[in-house]
């Protein structure tokens, strides 16, 4: 039986290119769909979370935030100006003795329109100067593909994820990043929450809701598909050119407890974990899609159009490892009036038992040790928590200190929990919090909403100084890092 963390277990943080880097038309950038998303100052915090969920923009809205009259805040636009001062930032993760850094490449940084034959090599220089940075401190790099933004170029001229040309030119991409960073970079991650094309499609697949009218389910899972197959490209190309380094698939785990011992709400639960999670970890990892799909998709109306070779590229391609993402939990019951709370990207039915978050989200420790056994039962694949972590609001003091036991509670709790999975036996390998220095929120777009051991002094207009404070929970987690899990007090 193991009594605690393996000596090579991985304590990480997590940033996005969209969340963190700014420096949107800088290096040779072309523009991201995750550049038109523009923060209103006069919206609720649960009406942008509802845009977040659905889909952030009309098509008249997505027109004007590509027209850019200058009156509208695009928050992503500017990040954390880590493309700056990423220097900086990485000695603080140094300093706080991090093991993996994990972030995402910025697709319209090496390849502007995303269709260009030639990559810009402003681009690949810049993030290679990150990686080196990283690897100057023994830090390993957690490299994502895509985190949700593709550059517009290919919304506009190709419908983004609608075509297969897309993974054709995701298949460049990758390439030309396993061909240019795959020396500085220990692991890969193709795409960020594969399942997110489901629950939130402008992010996920960029599909815009009133453009594709009743065919919008139908689209979702046409994009996915080609997801799917840009995913296996991706692997195959890994696998290719830099064999020995791990390539995985991640999804945002929404892990749900039958509200009540019912058989209906027991069939919900299995229904809901089949559709929401297993379906797209199943392809992923065992390379074919899943039987229980066809009955989903025969109610819905769906059909997914493959290709002769798709089911061959899929199957032979499957993940080295998952990643998963995981905040909450929640309810599975066939009770249509059940209460709702927010969630990461869904509405979720609220758990009594569980307390919440400022934001609406259900903390619940135990359920990151559940999933942990679930997937590994499943899979019996390492498994590596790429997201964790509580969104809440933070006091910078006069004095420059952050003090958030909240944070270290919610954080301690996970952690505690984490390594009861780890004596269940399940071979997890990483712990990356999420948002480990402050970024824009991906949801609300606003810096209120604050993940980070580091505060970064920017308001949700981006006003402030930008500098950087460690919280207490910086200290706190440095030292869970230098036990290796065994200090959590
Ligand atoms: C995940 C995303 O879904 O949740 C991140 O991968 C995101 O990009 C995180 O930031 C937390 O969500 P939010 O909306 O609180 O930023």
């Amino acid at each position: 039986m193991r009594s605690g963390f393996q000596p090579d277990f991985l304590w990480g943080g997590a940033i996005s290119a969209s969340q963190a880097d700014g420096g949107w038309n800088e290096g040779g950038k072309g523009v991201d769909t995750q550049d038109l998303r523009w923060l209103d100052g006069s919206w609720t915090h649960v009406q942008i979370e509802e845009k977040h969920r659905n889909s952030p923009f009309s098509k008249a809205e997505f027109d004007a935030a590509l027209a850019d009259d200058g009156t509208r805040y695009y928050p992503f636009r500017r990040g954390i100006n880590f493309y700056h001062r990423y220097k900086e930032d990485i000695a603080l993760f140094a300093k706080l003795g991090l093991k993996v850094f994990r972030t995402s490449v910025c697709w319209a940084r090496i390849f502007p329109d995303g269709d260009d034959f030639e990559p810009n090599p402003e681009g690949i220089s810049w993030y290679r100067s990150v990686f080196s940075e990283c690897h100057r401190y023994g830090i390993k790099v957690f490299c994502t593909m895509v985190h949700y933004d593709i550059p517009v170029n290919l919304v506009l001229r190709y419908g983004g994820w609608k075509s297969r040309k897309t993974v054709d030119f995701f298949a460049r991409y990758a390439e030309t990043l396993v061909d240019n960073l795959g020396d500085l970079v220990d692991f890969w991650l193709p795409f960020n929450e594969f399942n997110a094309g489901r629950f939130s499609p402008w992010d996920g697949v960029c599909l815009i809701k009133d453009v594709e009218g009743e065919d919008y389910d139908c689209q979702i899972f046409h994009c996915l598909h080609h997801q799917f197959l840009a995913n296996a490209r991706a692997v195959q190309i890994v696998h290719k050119k830099s064999p020995g380094t791990p390539v995985g698939g991640m999804i945002a785990r929404f892990c749900s407890y039958p509200a009540t011992c019912r058989p209906e709400d027991n069939l919900q639960a299995l229904q809901d974990n089949q559709y929401s999670n297993w379906f797209y970890a199943d392809v992923m990892a065992r390379g074919a899609y899943p039987t229980y799909m066809d009955r989903y998709f025969d109610r819905l109306g769906i059909t997914v159009e493959k290709g002769p070779d798709d089911d061959n590229l899929i199957a032979s391609n499957t993940v080295d490892f998952l990643a998963f993402s995981y905040y909450f939990s929640q309810i599975s019951t066939t009770d249509q009036g059940w209460e709702k709370t927010s969630g990461n990207l869904i509405m979720a039915n609220k758990n009594p038992y569980l307390p919440t978050s400022e934001w609406g989200w259900q903390m619940d420790p135990l359920g990151l040790r559940i999933t942990l056994n679930q997937m590994w039962d499943r899979y019996s694949l390492p498994l590596y928590i790429a997201e964790n972590g509580l969104g809440t609001s933070d006091t910078l003091e006069p004095d420059g200190h952050v003090h958030d036991p909240y944070r270290i509670n919610y954080l301690r709790n996970h952690i505690a929990a984490l390594r009861e999975a780890v004596v269940d036996g399940v071979d997890v390998r990483s712990y990356m919090i999420w948002g480990f220095i402050d970024v824009i929120a991906c949801g609300p777009l606003t810096m209120d909403k604050r993940y980070g051991l580091i505060y970064v002094d920017l308001d949700n207009e981006g006003k402030g100084t930008g500098d950087r404070y460690l919280k207490d929970s910086f200290d706190w987690y440095r030292r869970v890092i230098a036990t290796n899990g065994v200090d959590l007090s």
